[in-house]
């Protein structure tokens, strides 16, 4: 990066091309695919899309609360074109729970701290470790052909629009850091607080998704297709290069999230010292 972090040009950059790559679409007129009856069960038994469309909700409430108290114009235009993508999604994911016959109810969204600032971070955090998780879990279920590749590329929209966020975001950290004379150093041990507190969430929403989905036999034969020859280091590998793949769309100006993926690339020379065996074995023909 030939830019400074936190300087103005670095601001100018990061807000610029955020607001510049913005897209327009209509939730509501994307092409959706007509599903046949072993794709609509396919996708009406993911058991997540009821914490999906929560999670979107919230992140536009929390976003639209935020804005107004950013001070610098700039980075505030940049903050509400966010808040207004995330509203997007949720409207997205609501055309697509209501054309699908999804079972999925609105549930009211928690008030937030007085520090909208840290709800903010600590949402910030959330969606970085969400998208680089995200990011295995889509291409596993995309090369699996789990749903049809209609639906794929819509959510690849959402997807972009996630990996702009988290740009934008890791850039806002580093420029709001800098400003307040932090160094890198405790910039990063301040990520790690903030991802740790992130993955403490995300677990405590994977409990919940499988204390909601008792009783119900989604993870036994929907996913079948879905996980044949899923396997943890294959996931992680597919995590790391999407990450490296789609962050290759951006400017080499702009900062890019560094910890998850060096997080990932230390778990993986860890996992290559053990033998890799593949999920499903193959029978050997009598
Ligand atoms: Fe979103
Ligand atoms: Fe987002």
């Amino acid at each position: 990066m030939s830019i400074k972090a936190g300087s103005d040009a670095h601001k100018r950059l990061f807000c610029e091309q955020f607001i510049a790559t913005h897209q327009s679409f209509d939730p509501e007129t994307l092409p959706w695919p007509e599903l046949d009856e072993r794709d609509l069960t396919r996708l009406r038994s993911i058991p997540f899309w009821q914490e999906v469309y929560h999670t979107e909700r919230r992140a536009g409430a929390i976003v639209d609360a935020f804005a107004p108290f950013v001070h610098d114009q700039l980075v505030r235009d940049a903050v509400e074109m966010q808040g207004l993508e995330e509203t997007r999604h949720a409207r997205l994911i609501r055309t697509m729970i209501d054309r699908y016959g999804i079972d999925a109810t609105e549930q009211p969204i928690e008030k937030f701290p007085a520090d909208l600032e840290t709800a903010f971070i600590d949402f910030g955090f959330g969606e970085c470790l969400d998208a680089f998780l995200g990011f295995g879990a889509f291409k596993t279920a995309r090369q699996s052909e789990f749903l049809p590749e209609g639906l794929f590329e819509i959510f690849d929209l959402l997807m972009f629009e996630e990996t702009r966020h988290i740009v934008f975001f890791i850039n806002y950290m580093a420029w709001r850091e800098r400003q307040r004379g932090l160094g890198r150093i405790r910039r990063t041990i301040k990520s790690l607080k903030f991802y740790s507190r992130a993955a403490q969430r995300l677990l405590g929403m994977v409990r919940r998704g499988q204390n909601a989905n008792d009783g119900h036999d989604f993870a036994v034969t929907q996913t079948a297709v879905f996980l044949e020859g899923f396997a943890f280091r294959n996931f992680v590998e597919d995590c790391y290069r999407e990450n490296a793949r789609r962050m290759a769309a951006f400017d080499p100006d702009l900062m890019q999230p560094r910890l998850l993926p060096a997080i990932a690339n230390l778990a993986l020379q860890g996992l290559r010292l053990w033998p890799h065996k593949p999920a499903h074995q193959t029978p050997h023909p009598a």
